[in-house]
């Protein structure tokens, strides 16, 4: 009997030795330790025997018991160290590896041009302000002299919220309103922004960015309007544009005119492309934020930055402003970088 509990021991703990895995290890426990075991058939014959040898046999199975389960306790904390050790190695970061790299972003071509247009007008003593994008329709029309029933509102095209008390801007001109309830002449602002309206198609896009300009003071005339402008396309274009002022109509301005700029495409085709609207501010806008219109007078442009966009770069289709392809917004960085340099 006693030379039987030792073989089991041996035996056992051999195995333990040799187990390879936390599984294989609790699979011995059960089989040797368990209802099942070898040793535990032998403490069912205890009843049968003699005092004596019931006492020396119950203890050398306990012992045996306790030897073994030391054993597995040892190799169980032995096998989970092992399995640590292997996952941080596997998991392990290489410090000494090159780093992938961050590239830098350059300005998007927008922004890089409403930036330029801003600079330029600020070299000139304007000031840069905003406004809400989603604009009550009094900032939005009624003040800028549309009377409710007006087909200018309907040429609009107009996004309405709210149930028709608001719309998504459809250009910068409430900013003009705004300005002008806030502050006392002279004034010199631009404010540049988005814009929305259902236009879509090569030099339309449902939301675009505009740049108004608003300057208002004693004999403002439109001779200053003309000659600003003049002065900012030339410093803009760097070369000399062939610009055409033609007369157009909006209810807030009198007169009125657009600004169109000659333009060559890459086949060499030649066309005029419409850059702003721009006249003399209406007295009914003046009357409508409380100015009066024999003390002051003043200019007001509205310039679409996209088509401004287009013409300097030479990007024929302005949907490529708004598909994110890097490929296309790329070759702008050769134009300056963000720490300044001339976009
Ligand atoms: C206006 O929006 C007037 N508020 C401009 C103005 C301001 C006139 C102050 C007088 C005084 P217009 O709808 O023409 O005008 O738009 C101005 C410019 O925005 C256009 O000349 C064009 O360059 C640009 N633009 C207009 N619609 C779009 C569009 N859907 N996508 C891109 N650019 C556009
Ligand atoms: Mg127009």
């Amino acid at each position: 009997m006693t030379s039987d509990i030792e073989s089991i021991q041996s035996e056992a703990l051999a195995a333990i030795d040799a187990a390879q895995d936390l599984r294989a290890l609790d699979e011995l426990r059960v089989a040797e330790l368990g209802k099942k075991g070898r040793l535990t058939a032998i403490l069912k014959t205890l009843g049968g025997m003699e005092p004596e040898q019931r006492k020396q046999v119950g203890g050398q199975v306990n012992q045996a018991k306790a030897a073994l389960q030391q054993a597995i306790n040892a190799r169980k904390d032995a096998l989970e160290r092992a399995e640590i050790d292997a996952k941080l190695s596997s998991e392990a970061i290489d410090v000494t590896l090159p780093g992938r790299g961050i590239e830098p972003g350059t300005l998007h071509p927008l922004r890089r041009t409403a930036e330029r247009i801003s600079a330029l007008f600020g070299s000139i003593g304007f000031e840069v302000v905003s406004g809400p994008e989603i604009e009550d329709d009094w900032h939005n029309f009624e003040a800028l002299n549309f009377p409710p029933e007006h087909p200018a509102r309907a040429m609009h095209d107009t996004f309405w919220v709210n149930g028709g008390s608001h719309v998504l801007r459809t250009h910068t001109s409430p900013v003009q309103v705004r300005t002008m309830q806030a502050r006392k002449p002279p004034l010199r602002i631009i404010a540049p922004g988005r814009v929305y309206r259902c236009d879509s198609d090569r030099t339309h896009s449902p939301m675009f960015h505009q740049i108004e300009g608003l300057y208002v003071a004693e004999n403002v005339s439109f001779a200053d309007l003309k000659s600003d402008l003049q002065q900012f396309l030339s410093l803009y274009f760097e070369r000399e544009v062939e610009t055409r002022f033609r007369p157009s109509y909006f209810p807030f301005t009198e007169p009125s005119c657009e600004v169109d700029i000659r333009y060559e495409d890459l086949r060499g085709r030649t066309g005029w492309m419409e850059i702003l609207g721009c006249g003399m501010v209406h007295p009914n806008v003046f009357k409508a934020v409380g100015l009066d219109p024999e003390a002051v007078t003043g200019y007001a442009f509205g310039m679409g930055v996209e088509r401004m966009a287009m013409l300097r770069y030479g990007v024929d289709d302005l949907r490529l402003f708004f598909d994110n392809d890097t490929r296309f917004l790329k070759q702008f960085s050769a134009f300056g970088n963000v720490f300044g340099a001339a976009a």
